[in-house]
């Protein structure tokens, strides 16, 4: 199974679907400009292929995702926006570029983030009552689910508050992970497989997966944090340390956190082991384990 060939072929059919709903008609530039200027700044596009590779595990046609994989792009486009702002984690570079707020400023980069927003639940809406299938709904639904405030929202909010607080524990940390990434990132696997007509077992191995995935992910992203470089991730380095960021590294040490990291992703492999087709996810995560961007 190559990985990379599989990653590029849903790149491939995802970057032309997403640009398509950035024609810019009938938007003020400014927040026309500022949209753009984030979601073709490049990224790896995880969540859209995650979906796609979902719905082809559940033996569904890539093309019934697609709406969903730009909905969920522009939906972490959107967290990326947020997440940057100096009264969240207040950085400079994201995607090897100035930060939308640097550019654009404070106002604009928040509107920027709450057009990409509304503009994936306009996207998965319309595909819903145009299809009319349940499972397009359903869909929807587990990526407002994943977005909102029993998901990615939630894991954020905790994410600040422990900034501020002096005692830090394992569970409060996985919590964080599993909700400002892992939602997401579950999301993103439920929807592709609701979209292509995955059954309640095959739903369930891949909540399973995507709970730990998303940790796992979450979990790298705080060891390159402290042993990556710009250049591949794209954004400065050294911060959570800096902010003094409750994080697997803060917690347990970098070494401590690789062997989190590879524990997390053998619990994900596990939970997928009566699905011989699903060797995507499997590589993805020997790939996250060993990642550099
Ligand atoms: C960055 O996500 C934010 C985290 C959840 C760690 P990615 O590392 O997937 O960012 P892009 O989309 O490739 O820029
Ligand atoms: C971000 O976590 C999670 C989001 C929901 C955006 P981080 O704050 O660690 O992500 P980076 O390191 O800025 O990409
Ligand atoms: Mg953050
Ligand atoms: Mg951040
Ligand atoms: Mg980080």
């Amino acid at each position: 199974m190559m990985l990379l060939q599989e990653l590029k072929r849903y790149k491939e059919a995802l970057e032309p679907a997403l640009l398509t709903y950035f024609d810019d008609a009938g938007i003020p530039a400014s927040l026309a400009e500022g949209m753009r200027y984030s979601i073709t700044a490049g990224g790896k596009r995880l969540r859209g292929c995650l979906c796609l590779a979902a719905c082809e595990l559940a033996c569904g046609n890539m093309e019934k995702a697609l709406p969903f994989a730009c909905a969920l792009e522009m939906i972490h486009t959107y967290s990326l926006i947020h997440d940057d702002l100096p009264c969240m984690d207040n950085d400079d570079f994201r995607r090897g570029k100035p930060t939308n707020h640097k550019v654009f400023g404070e106002g604009n980069a928040v509107l920027a983030g709450d057009g990409l927003l509304s503009l994936a639940f306009e996207i998965m809406l319309r595909e819903a009552s145009i299809s009319g299938d349940p499972q397009s709904l359903h869909a929807a639904l587990s990526i407002a689910e994943g977005a909102g405030i029993h998901g990615m929202v939630a894991g954020q909010a905790v994410d600040l508050e422990n900034e501020k607080l002096p005692h830090h524990d394992g569970e409060t940390l996985r919590y964080i992970h599993r909700h400002k990434t892992g939602s997401l990132l579950i999301a993103s696997i439920l929807s592709g497989a609701l979209a292509g007509g995955a059954n309640q077992m095959l739903l369930a191995a891949l909540k399973r997966f995507g709970e730990a995935y998303g940790v796992l992910f979450q979990i790298t992203d705080d060891i390159l944090d402290v042993t990556g470089d710009f250049e591949h991730m794209g954004k400065t380095l050294g911060k959570d340390a800096q902010a003094d960021k409750l994080t697997y590294v803060s917690l347990y040490g970098v070494d401590g956190a690789k062997q989190m990291a590879q524990a997390t992703a053998a619990e994900a492999i596990a939970s997928l082991e009566e699905y011989p087709n699903a060797d995507f996810f499997r590589s993805l995560c020997e790939y996250t384990l060993f990642r550099n961007s």
